[in-house]
């Protein structure tokens, strides 16, 4: 459903973004496991990922330092922030949340803050509930933070899926719009647990507790049926991106840029097809960090931040674990060039 009861729009007004300097090459890995550069690079399209190699820092590290430059980008203290609302599926520790630990970190103190888990889609659920705050005039200032230490759950004897991932962090920051027309428009999000079979981490929570059979069982790691999870990635997200255009009335000549979750160009590629929008709209940066999780978005978002023009029509689309998908359509609220 369209936002019908809005007091104001949620704009993004400012992004952010880490990933740690290290890297992991398809060459790195073709010595690790049974895999190669060719085969990587077509069947993914990922060349390299950044890995956080220190062991003393962790998913609230790559969040911090984003935030911090999201800050200092807007020109703002981190004592004005109101609420750090942090998507993640490599949470530090169970609890205390990330956001709660990003907050510490950056000197939020008067921020309160909550971690959201729905995987690759993360990101586009915390942007959503971050929009309502806005929206309906509670606060000013809510970051929204996508960020993944994905090296920490790899299993990296398993080739199917440790080519896959890197680590990294994106942050934006949401205020009301400063006009009618900009900000965030409208949103369509789902979840089918049935999702759990093919892609999860299953070790650690209550189900299955931490023990030497489930470490022995690996079920620490992200487990991934690849084949079903592809099928259902290629639908979802193709549909949920047709979807919101429909609704919202827009033909591929009206969108400026598709802001995609970068699990798999070939995934892109199949939602650019059916959005009917041509390639070079495409944010595309897969080549160069893997699939981060929660970070790909925003991450798209900073690396195209001078690109974007106020007032384009920009769909973000993602699918992951859960399963979870959805798209979020916005009007871009500024100009990095004026
Ligand atoms: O973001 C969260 C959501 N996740 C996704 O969207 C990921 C969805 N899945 C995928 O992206 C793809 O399924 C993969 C990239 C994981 C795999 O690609 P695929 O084209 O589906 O390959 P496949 O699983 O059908 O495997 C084809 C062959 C197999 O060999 P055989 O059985 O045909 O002899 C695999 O064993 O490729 C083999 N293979 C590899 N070969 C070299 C699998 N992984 C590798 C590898 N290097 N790393």
């Amino acid at each position: 459903m369209a936002f019908n009861n809005i007091i104001m729009r949620a704009a993004i007004t400012c992004v952010a973004g880490y990933v740690p300097d290290d890297l992991l090459t398809n060459a790195d890995l073709a010595e690790m496991v049974d895999t190669n550069d060719e085969w990587i690079k077509s069947r993914t399209g990922i060349s390299q990922r950044h890995i956080l190699k220190d062991p003393t820092k962790a998913t609230s590290d790559m969040g911090a330092e984003a935030v911090k430059t999201l800050c200092e980008k807007r020109g703002i203290d981190p004592s004005e922030i109101d609420v750090i609302i942090t998507a993640t599926v490599t949470p530090d520790m169970l609890f205390p949340s990330t956001a709660n630990l990003i907050a510490h970190k950056v000197g939020a103190t008067k921020a309160w803050g909550f971690d959201l888990s729905a995987a690759c889609s993360g990101f586009l659920f915390a942007l959503t509930t971050g929009s309502q705050f806005i929206q309906n005039g509670t606060y000013k200032k809510v970051v929204v933070v996508g960020a993944d230490k994905m090296s920490t759950i790899v299993d990296y004897t398993d080739r199917t899926t440790c080519v896959l991932f890197g680590d990294g962090a994106g942050a934006v920051l949401l205020e009301a719009s400063e006009d009618e027309e900009n900000g965030i428009v409208d949103h369509i999000h789902y979840c089918d647990g049935e999702g759990a079979n093919y892609l999860r981490q299953a070790g650690g929570g209550s189900l299955n507790p931490a023990s030497h059979e489930t470490v022995d069982k690996k079920m620490h790691f992200l487990y991934q049926d690849g084949k079903p999870v592809f099928k259902a990635a290629v639908t979802g997200m193709a549909d949920v991106s047709y979807e919101i255009m429909e609704r919202n009335g827009l033909t591929g000549n009206d969108v400026a840029w598709l802001v995609p979750h970068q699990a798999n160009l070939r995934i892109i590629d199949a939602t650019q097809r059916r959005m009917g929008i041509d390639k070079d709209k495409v944010m595309i940066n897969i080549q160069d960090y893997g699939n981060t999780t929660a970070a790909t978005i925003p991450l798209c978002l900073r690396d195209w931040e001078t690109k974007l023009n106020k007032g384009d029509n920009l769909i973000l689309a993602a699918f992951g674990g859960g399963f979870t998908w959805g798209s979020i359509y916005l009007k871009w609220a500024y100009d990095t060039k004026s």
